[in-house]
């Protein structure tokens, strides 16, 4: 059985407000092995909010597929947890209400202990019982992962999680992420702007190109697990991908050399 998640030959297209026809992805082949942290940057509108929708089966392409262990994404399913930009929590529910949303049929009691586990776990104990409004952004989009985590899903999708946060906030955030990852041992595929972001983070790095959004490089990131932003090492992976990044255009090319 194939395992982790495989995209195959995925392309897509909408349908712009003059009805022509606008190509997003092209012949997207990528694959994620369990437990791996896979990140994808490209510039805006190239098409990476669209692939995350589609392996959450909240949209459907065109041609291709995605499946996670052998099982295809046709429709959302518990197997795959997204996290958006902003947190999205139900501000009339409690914090602890809005963890255990998609805990359908599970017992009350048995809620209370996933929510009490979860909430531990992104160091939001002690806040079950407060509503979003009285968290600030960073607590509200910890709170956010401990809902996706929540249904236990095998990949969990993160489109941009951190944009809105300022820097020092963002930086506690990804630890927060490794931290989650080491405990639970998630497969993570996420979409971000922030190339340190991508390298302090992943295992794997996939540059796509403007829209049509295809595949350009994938950089492997071989650093320690331990990784040290202010690093020669940091610093040339970093390069690398910005090179990637801006080779299709030698106009916004940056003026440096790796
Ligand atoms: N439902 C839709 N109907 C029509 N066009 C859409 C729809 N969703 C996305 N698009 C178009 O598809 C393209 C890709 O959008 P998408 O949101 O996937 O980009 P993105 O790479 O996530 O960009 P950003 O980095 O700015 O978030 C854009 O041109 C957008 O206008
Ligand atoms: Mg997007």
């Amino acid at each position: 059985m194939a395992n982790g998640l495989k995209i195959e030959n995925l392309s897509k297209s909408f349908l712009t407000a003059d009805r022509r026809p606008l190509s997003v992805l092209e012949d997207i082949c990528l694959t994620v092995d369990n437990s791996e942290f896979v990140t994808i940057v490209g510039h805006s509108g190239c098409g990476k909010s669209t692939l995350l929708k589609i392996i959450a089966g909240l949209e459907a392409a065109d041609s291709g597929g995605v499946s996670v262990d052998g099982r295809p994404c046709n429709a959302p399913g518990p197997d795959r947890g997204m996290i958006f930009q902003e947190h999205r929590l139900l501000p009339w529910l409690t914090i602890e209400q809005n963890v255990t949303l998609g805990l359908e049929g599970v017992p009350r009691r048995e809620k209370a202990e996933i929510s009490g586990h979860y909430l531990k776990l992104v160091r939001l104990d002690g806040f079950g019982k407060a509503y979003p409004s009285e968290l600030s952004g960073g607590m509200s989009q910890r709170a956010a992962i401990a809902r996706a985590l929540a249904t236990q899903p095998q990949l969990l999708l993160l489109d941009e999680p951190f944009g809105a946060l300022d820097a020092l906030t963002k930086i506690e955030m990804q630890k927060e992420i490794l931290n989650i990852r080491r405990n639970s041992n998630n497969t993570m595929l996420m979409v971000t702007h922030d190339i340190e972001e991508a390298v302090y983070l992943s295992d794997r790095v996939v540059v796509m190109s403007s829209r049509p959004g295809r595949i350009k490089e994938i950089v492997k990131i071989e650093l320690a697990e331990s990784r040290n932003r202010g690093s020669a090492d940091f610093a040339w992976y970093k390069q690398r991908i910005l090179l990637h990044f801006f080779d299709e255009d030698e106009e916004s090319r940056p003026e440096f050399s790796i």
